[in-house]
């Protein structure tokens, strides 16, 4: 019945879009702002070495699960679910899952918009030289300046918010499709280019064994939450945004090496900021634990010391707020496609309410930078807290879920039809989703909560 049903919001025009579009929306602040601090926090290698596996082990069966899952369902992710429990004869109690991912897009996307608005305020600065011949101080005051204001920081939120609601208003193929389709490429030579500028600091060496030479002393069980919560967060995956898009996926094409690519070019693109930062880093006695500054800390210096510094500057800052969009229009088109099948308003109003939703509660976090840094729960501003509960928590349990719904519930047979695997990957792919996933987000639960 599915094969002949179309999404309603629209399809993507080729494979080559599905790719540009999930691709769009692993590819962001995750990879260049994320990953580096976070590995810079749990100590380098090890961290690096789990995280690794994790995509390999649990982010590709699931990245296939959730683009098979939205294909086959072809509507939001709550009423996907719904159609695939009915399909499967199961209980229709499985569309919680898609409210869950609907809430936690809406959570991620209300502290991801604040932290893009850093990126947005930095192109700024960079067009107008601020980096200029900087030293690591002035830089860390330029950002601490930054961070410090609450204006500013609503400001850039704003904007941002507005950006992603307009191109999320223009619907899947005028507004999602054009929105990634230039972004990638220039991405990648930027960051080639910085990873040039990396080499001749003369600490490129200590970057690459911070990197990759693991020492698991520096590990404890939440390193590893972290580092699993990080593969799902990175992919996009464990909220629906994968499966909102793998529902615009026309038939006849390949899941299995969509989703190999898409895991590829993320992983690629999050090494190679890795590689381009901890050189840097070093090279001017910075910590690495800085925290979530990091790369605002780090790149300017590169970029204020080289020829024509300020150009890459820009061009680097406005790349990373397109990455940011192309990730921030994924994590609230769930909540959007939801509100336009259920609720029967036109995409346009719809983005209204879900925009304004995500900015109110974006300006808390803004706040808890700040003038509210000193409100806490369990020990946690609002940006740490809707970070944790978001990437670390809400994510695995949607993503053991998936997997969960995929090996269990789903019957083979239509797994199977919808995949279209070689027979031997298949059965990996299936063993993968029945045992490995699920098992590995439940016992790296199990440890955080002490009870081993
Ligand atoms: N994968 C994005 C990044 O790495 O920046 C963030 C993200 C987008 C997470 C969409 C979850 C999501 F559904």
């Amino acid at each position: 019945m599915t094969d002949i049903k179309k999404s309603i919001h629209g399809e993507w025009s080729s494979r080559f879009a599905f790719i540009l579009a999930a691709t769009g929306s692993a590819v962001g602040l995750g990879n260049i702002w994320k990953f580096p601090y976070i590995t810079g926090e749990n100590g380098g290698g090890a961290f690096v070495l789990i995280y690794l596996l994790c995509i390999a082990a649990i982010g590709l069966p699931i990245m296939a699960a959730e683009i098979m899952m939205g294909r086959r369902g072809k509507q939001s992710p709550i009423n996907t679910m719904e159609t695939l429990s009915e399909e499967a004869e199961s209980d229709n109690r499985w569309r919680y899952l898609g409210w869950l991912g609907v809430i936690a897009g809406f959570l991620i996307l209300s502290y991801y918009s604040v932290i893009a608005g850093w990126a947005l305020s930095y192109v700024l600065k960079a067009f107008t030289g601020s980096f200029s011949g900087g030293n690591a101080l002035e830089i860390k005051s330029l950002f601490d300046d930054m961070v410090g204001s609450p204006i500013q920081l609503t400001f850039w939120h704003s904007v941002f918010m507005a950006a992603t609601m307009y191109v999320v208003s223009r619907g899947v193929s005028s507004g999602l499709e054009k929105a990634v389709r230039f972004l990638m490429p220039t991405l990648f030579v930027i960051l080639i280019l910085l990873l040039g500028y990396a080499m001749t600091t003369g600490f490129y060496q200590q970057g690459l064994s911070f990197m990759f030479t693991p020492d698991f002393s520096q590990i404890d069980s939440d390193a590893v939450l972290t580092a699993m919560g990080h593969a799902f967060f990175t992919l996009s995956l464990g909220m629906g945004a994968i499966m909102v898009y793998g529902s615009y996926l026309p038939k006849d094409i390949s899941i299995g090496k969509t989703a190999l690519y898409i895991a590829g070019a993320d992983t690629l693109v999050a090494i190679m900021a890795g590689i381009a930062i901890f050189p840097i880093v070093f090279a001017n006695g910075l910590e690495p634990g800085s925290g979530p500054g990091l790369i605002f800390q780090t790149l300017p210096i590169a970029f204020g010391n080289m020829t024509g510094g300020w150009i890459f500057g820009v061009l680097f800052f406005v790349l990373l707020v397109f990455a940011a969009l192309s990730s921030s229009i994924s994590l609230i088109e769930p909540a959007v496609a939801w509100l336009v099948e259920n609720k029967d308003i036109p995409r346009i109003k719809a983005c209204i309410w879900a925009g304004l939703a995500t900015w109110g509660l974006g300006i808390a976090v803004a706040f808890s930078f700040n003038i509210w840094s000193g409100f806490t729960i369990f020990g946690k501003n609002m940006f740490d807290l809707l970070d944790y509960m978001t990437a670390n928590l809400m994510l695995p349990i949607g993503g053991f879920c998936i997997a969960v719904f995929a090996g269990w519930v789903m019957k083979t047979q239509n797994s199977r039809e919808e995949l279209e695997l070689p027979d031997t990957i298949y059965r990996i792919w299936k063993f993968l989703v029945c045992y490995i996933a699920p098992a590995a987000v439940f016992i790296v639960f199990l440890h955080v909560l002490g009870v081993f």
